[in-house]
């Protein structure tokens, strides 16, 4: 089987280079590169005009493995990203050997949340005659919004050696492996332990952005209680 050459990676964050979805995608880029493999990466939100998105539109259309990394916004795909996927199905040419595989994180940390997501690029797929490649699913993903996942440690030890074996067989031109996508989409933490934290630090978080102690009081109102 001939190896892969070519990767884009598009990055369907609004938030851009500030996004956990960048980080992700930085850490496959890397992985990517270390096997000699050219690979660019693109932000959709710098392509929003209509002229930038039928450019990157263009550009999509010749890379062998295509990458979409984005957040799960509402349970679904962010409207850029969505965006992005409905200018290529209206260009859409002549079939042609391509590739797509999907990366969603959300916030929730129950990694399943990105099920739908993941199912709408494996449509996209289907619908762009390309070949699904799988798709990985990350949940607390907030947690990587300023940190590398090399930098992340323990807590990102799954995922890393799920992407590692992901681009192995990625690289070969072959599907991601079950087991690869299993371990990369496991929870980053045990589930009543990101519970926990999510609810005493998103507490902490929500109460440090009411600085008004006029809202704060008003925080506890509760005028449609049911007595
Ligand atoms: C408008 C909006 C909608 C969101 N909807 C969901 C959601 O439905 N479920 C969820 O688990 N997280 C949701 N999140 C949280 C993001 O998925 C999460 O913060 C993610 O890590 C952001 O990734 P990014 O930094 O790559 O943009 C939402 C965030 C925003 C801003």
């Amino acid at each position: 089987m001939s190896n892969l050459k070519s990767v884009l990676i598009l990055i369907g964050s609004p938030k851009g280079k500030k996004s956990a979805s960048n980080n992700f995608a930085l850490y496959l880029e890397d992985k990517f590169q270390e096997k000699d493999i050219e690979t660019e990466k693109a932000y959709l939100v710098e392509h929003q005009k209509p002229e930038r998105l039928r450019e990157l539109v263009k550009k999509a259309s010749t890379p062998d493995l295509l990458i979409i990394v984005a957040p799960l916004y509402i349970d679904s795909i962010p409207a850029i990203t969505i965006n992005f996927m409905e200018e290529c199905y209206k260009s859409k040419d002549d079939p042609h050997e391509q590739k797509l595989m999907a990366l969603f994180n959300s916030g929730f940390p129950e990694p399943n949340h990105n099920d739908l997501a993941i199912k709408m690029c494996k449509n996209f797929a289907s619908k762009m005659d390309m070949e699904w490649m799988g798709g990985i699913t990350i949940g607390m993903g907030a947690a990587f919004e300023s940190i590398s996942l090399t930098d992340a440690g323990g807590m990102a030890r799954n995922l890393r050696k799920g992407l590692d074996a992901a681009v192995e067989s990625l690289s070969q031109n072959k599907k991601m492996p079950s087991e690869a996508v299993l371990t990369a989409s496991k929870p980053l933490l045990p589930l009543f332990l990101s519970k926990f934290f999510m609810c005493y630090f998103g507490e902490r978080l929500w109460k440090r952005k009411v600085k008004d102690k006029a809202v704060r009081k008003k925080m506890h109102y509760r005028p449609y209680k049911v007595q």
